[in-house]
């Protein structure tokens, strides 16, 4: 049964309290049924229309129809009220308001039953990740960290690197050059660094010698991409410069180095090479970690090695003597060693992936495995 106003006849304060409280519970309820803008409309006519809506027949039927000494209190208590229908009728279209807005409508509730939002935890990208395992086997023999620009002048490097203007040696390291520089003197001219070796330039430039840092970052060089190849690529550079440097010091740290990431049962060996600015220069091969260094695996050619036993992973050799002039070193007192090594190339040794542009792809199926 829907609330109407009783006409009184009684207008004791008993009586009142009881009419008051009555009304007052049918505001509450029929605020609550309201469940959409058009029931708030109805709400809000049924409850203060002039013509006819409950506010109007408190006055009609209450205060009105009292006798004379009661007026005063019939008229206090129909303020009273008509101060919290007013409110209540406001506080109704706010709440289907707010409901709308965050797309709670009638009837809907809040399903704690669906499953929450599974946010995926990133990893570690295995370049870095190796990069960072690289640098934290020099970190243990006590060298610290350099970084250079990955847009390099031709001075940094090539020039000081012992790479003279035109030499062929820059063609095994064809890079990408900025445009628009032909009024710049050659060596000035900006370029993608083609290796971490600039940073040994610039890092001797500012320190004089005892110098021991690894240079891990991002070189660029004009390969097509393959299954091995990729313009973009990454590397850790490492130096020493101090008194009495010599290739025994190179070895034993490389062979630490190589034991330190493949495991202890691996072996190096030191196969002549050239470099411009390493004299003299070799390439680091491994004893496969395929068949052991064996050449042969599950009785047939190991193809990691091409079955010689040995994997080739880095340059490396004794800092050129001509690389010291560059930099205000006397060649006649200090000697060292530097090396460079390919990311890429020990993750996928290490990880066992078949193709370095799956780093590349961003695709994080694979990624997700080095989690
Ligand atoms: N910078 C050389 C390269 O990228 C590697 C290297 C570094 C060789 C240091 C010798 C000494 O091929």
């Amino acid at each position: 049964m829907p609330y109407t106003v009783p006409k009184l006849t009684d207008f004791s304060t008993a009586a009142l309290d009881n009419a008051a409280r009555e009304l007052l519970s049918a505001l509450k309820q029929e605020s609550e049924a309201v469940a959409s803008e058009n029931d708030w409309k109805a709400f809000r006519d049924r409850w203060m229309a002039r013509k006819n809506g409950i506010l109007t027949q408190l006055n009609d039927l209450w205060l009105k129809a009292s006798p004379g000494p009661g007026k005063r209190e019939v008229g206090q208590r129909v303020n009273e009220l008509k101060t919290k229908i007013e409110p209540t009728v406001d506080a109704t279209l706010a709440r289907i308001q707010s409901a709308a807005s965050s797309g709670k409508l009638a009837g809907e509730r809040l399903d704690i039953t669906l499953p929450g939002i599974r946010r995926p935890l990133g990893a570690e990208h295995p370049i870095i990740k190796t990069m960072n395992e690289i640098v934290g086997v020099f970190r243990n023999l006590g060298y610290s960290v350099e970084e250079g620009p990955e847009i390099e002048t031709d001075y940094y490097n090539f020039e000081a690197l012992n790479f003279p203007p035109n030499h062929p040696a820059r063609d095994t390291q064809d890079t990408l050059f900025i445009a628009g520089q032909d009024s710049k003197p050659p060596r000035d001219r900006l370029l993608l660094r083609t290796h971490t070796s600039p940073v040994q330039i610039r890092t001797m430039q500012k320190t004089k010698p005892p110098v021991r840092v690894v240079c891990p970052g991002k070189v660029h060089r004009n390969d097509a991409p393959d299954a091995t190849h990729s313009p973009i690529f990454h590397q850790v550079e490492g130096l020493a410069v101090d008194t009495n440097i010599t290739f025994c010091d190179l070895k034993g740290t490389l062979d630490h180095a190589m034991k330190a990431l493949f495991g202890s049962s691996v072996k190096t060996r030191f196969y002549p090479s050239f470099f411009p600015f390493t004299e003299p220069s070799a390439d680091v091969q491994i004893s496969c970690i395929f068949c052991d260094g064996k050449g042969v695996r599950d009785g047939a050619p190991c193809r990691n090695c091409k079955a010689s036993g040995w994997i080739e992973l880095l340059g490396c050799g004794m800092v050129d003597p001509n690389v010291y002039g560059f930099v205000d070193y006397d060649a006649t007192r200090v000697s060292g060693f530097a090396f460079g090594m390919g990311v890429e190339r020990i993750a996928i040794l290490k990880y066992g992936v078949d193709d370095i542009q799956l780093f590349f792809q961003g695709d994080i199926r694979f990624l997700e495995q080095f989690g």
